[in-house]
């Protein structure tokens, strides 16, 4: 496995490369979740395409007073696990490599920016928008795969690949789950142990809410129902509870006539996490 720390190594590394070459681009402190992203990757790669990881805690998606000082990191861990899924290369550059002190230049889903957790976190989706967009212009990809429990990023991604025409495929990988339902996410080793013993009521929220509106609930009360099923548990702050059409994000009222998706922010003390399912109503019988 190669590891690039600088753009100039990992470009001249790429310029090598003729088969399809796909990205993983992750924040370290690597789960079974990541993993599982690395293994859909090989997959679109094919044993003669190259996967790529990087690892980089962008510090333009975090607003001020977020964790990027406390964002877990394990370098080392995270290298040994890459090395061992097969993983070709890894691109691990430091913040000063990436971004130019002059650097004036953003990239920015207007719209999607602005709703949902873009509302909770200003600012957020532009720094990961353009981060992204980095990574695609150093180490241009052929696909690059994201995880599903991002679902309004992998939606700006999506958006801003069709909107800015960049020649890259983008891939969703299922959520990756704990036993106990609780979604895989870097941020969950800092939960305490009350609180991660309390953070499974994200997934069983979603559980309840996917049984609810098979019997036909509106998504207005479907929503009621998820938010005081997740205030009843008294160490969860609940940030926002939204159901949306699960294609382009909009807001849905009344019945849920197309498939739409329950996003879920919760702190757990300064622990952000998210979670959401998709709902896929059953059409009527004739
Ligand atoms: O999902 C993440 O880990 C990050 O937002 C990403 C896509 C690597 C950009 O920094």
């Amino acid at each position: 496995m190669q590891l690039c720390r600088t753009k100039a190594e990992m470009r001249a590394l790429r310029a090598r490369w003729p088969g399809p070459v796909v990205l993983v681009p992750t924040m370290g402190f690597l789960h079974a979740g990541h993993l599982s992203l690395m293994r859909m990757a090989r997959e679109r790669a094919g044993q003669g395409g190259q996967v790529v990881a990087s690892i980089f805690v962008n510090p333009t998606q975090f607003g001020p007073g977020e964790d990027f000082a406390s964002y877990p990191r394990d370098a080392e861990r995270d290298l040994d696990l890459l090395r061992a899924e097969g993983v070709d290369a890894v691109f691990a550059p430091e913040p000063g490599e990436v971004y130019d002190p002059e650097a004036q230049t953003i990239v920015e889903t207007t719209e999607l920016a602005k709703t949902l957790i873009g509302k909770l976190r200003p600012g957020h989706f532009r720094g990961v928008a353009t981060v992204v967009t980095k990574l695609f212009n150093i180490i241009r990809p052929d696909a690059a795969v994201f995880g599903e429990k991002d679902y309004q990023q992998l939606a700006v991604i999506r958006t801003m690949v069709r909107d800015l025409d960049m020649a890259v495929e983008i891939l969703g990988a299922p959520i990756a789950r704990e036993a106990d339902g609780l979604a895989m996410s870097s941020r969950n080793v800092r939960l305490t142990a009350a609180d991660r013993a309390a953070a499974p009521i994200l997934s069983r929220a979603l559980d309840e809410a996917e049984t609810m509106a098979a019997t036909g609930l509106t998504a207005s009360r479907l929503r009621a129902h998820v938010r005081a099923t997740l205030e009843a548990e008294p160490r969860a702050h609940v940030r926002s509870v939204d159901i949306r059409d699960a294609a382009t994000l909009a807001p849905v009222s009344g019945g849920l006539a197309r498939p739409a998706v329950i996003l879920l922010a919760v702190s757990f003390g300064s622990v952000f996490l998210i979670d959401n399912r998709v709902i896929v109503p059953t059409p009527e019988e004739p």
